[in-house]
């Protein structure tokens, strides 16, 4: 059976794999209209193929371009819960990563997010209703050695998404940060840290739908952080009592594998 949910329409960006294709799939087995987003626009026509009212937005969120199309997409016939997924990883030392690529993650964790935020929260306040829910990862609650920039922009995620959860409290308009763990999808392969795969054990391991049904959920209930799986919530909570010397200590051993 599928779930309900109190949205009329939604788009999500990063929407072709992992995380993001599973909310679609979700969202449209419940009827939702939506506006998916990516690069890879085969998969996202794919995707569409499957549900009604879906409408493919092909963007590069790197760009000027593509995200100006997002922005005025959301602009100029807004939904009513926009998912800021879209988001890629770097793993290795800081000092030989390629700096282009560095740029590029700043660009789409950060900058893109920050503006589609900015957007979708400039048409749902007046309008005294809506949901924002921006993807953020458990790897926000603590530095993270070898996969530091990652880290670092998930960081400015979860600390935006609680501001922004605050400063819309009593409008109408609901703020999430979604901070999965270890999930399996392409992230692996694209953020270098396919070792994870056989480093950490199955049980710690979710699966995109897990992640994205939770998500939904705790965005629908209006609920400031949501973190998918006990394990990662034991791993939140530490992270927020554990002094920093030690939570830094127990990352960079972790990442050391
Ligand atoms: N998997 C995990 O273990 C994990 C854990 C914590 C948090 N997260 C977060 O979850 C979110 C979704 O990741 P995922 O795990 O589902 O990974 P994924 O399968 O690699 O999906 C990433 C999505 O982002 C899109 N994307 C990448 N670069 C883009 C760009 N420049 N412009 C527009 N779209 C772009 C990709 O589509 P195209 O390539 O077609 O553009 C893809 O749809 C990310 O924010 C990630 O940081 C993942």
């Amino acid at each position: 059976m599928s779930a309900t949910y109190p949205f009329t329409s939604a788009l999500i960006t990063g929407a072709s794999s992992g995380i993001g294709e599973a909310m679609v799939h979700l969202l449209g087995e419940a009827g939702i209209p939506q506006v998916i987003v990516a690069r890879r626009v085969d998969r996202l026509e794919e995707l569409a193929a499957g549900y009604a009212n879906v409408e493919v937005l092909a963007a590069d969120l790197t760009t000027p371009e593509g995200l100006e199309t997002v922005l005025n997409r959301i602009t100029g016939d807004p939904v009513d819960l926009v998912v800021n997924n879209a988001g890629f990883g770097t793993s290795g030392e800081f000092h030989l990563l390629d700096p282009e690529r560095m740029s590029d993650e700043i660009a789409l964790n950060i900058t893109a997010l920050t503006r589609i935020s900015r957007a979708a929260l400039g048409v749902m306040v007046p309008a005294r209703r809506g949901y924002l829910l921006n993807v953020s990862s458990v790897a926000s609650f603590q530095p993270a050695p070898k996969l530091a920039v990652y880290a670092a922009t998930k960081a400015y995620v979860t600390s935006l998404s609680e501001s922004l959860h605050e400063e819309v409290r009593g409008t109408g308009v609901h703020v999430t940060a979604l901070c999965p763990g270890l999930t399996r999808t392409e992230f692996q392969s694209v953020s270098r840290t396919d070792s994870y795969t056989t480093d950490f054990p199955a049980m710690v391991w979710m699966s995109a739908t897990e992640v994205a049904e939770t998500g939904l959920r705790d965005v629908a209930r209006g609920d400031a952080l949501s973190v998918p799986g006990t394990f990662n919530k034991v791993l939140a909570a530490a992270s927020a009592v554990a002094p920093r010397t030690l939570a830094r200590r127990i990352s960079s051993l972790v990442q050391r594998g």
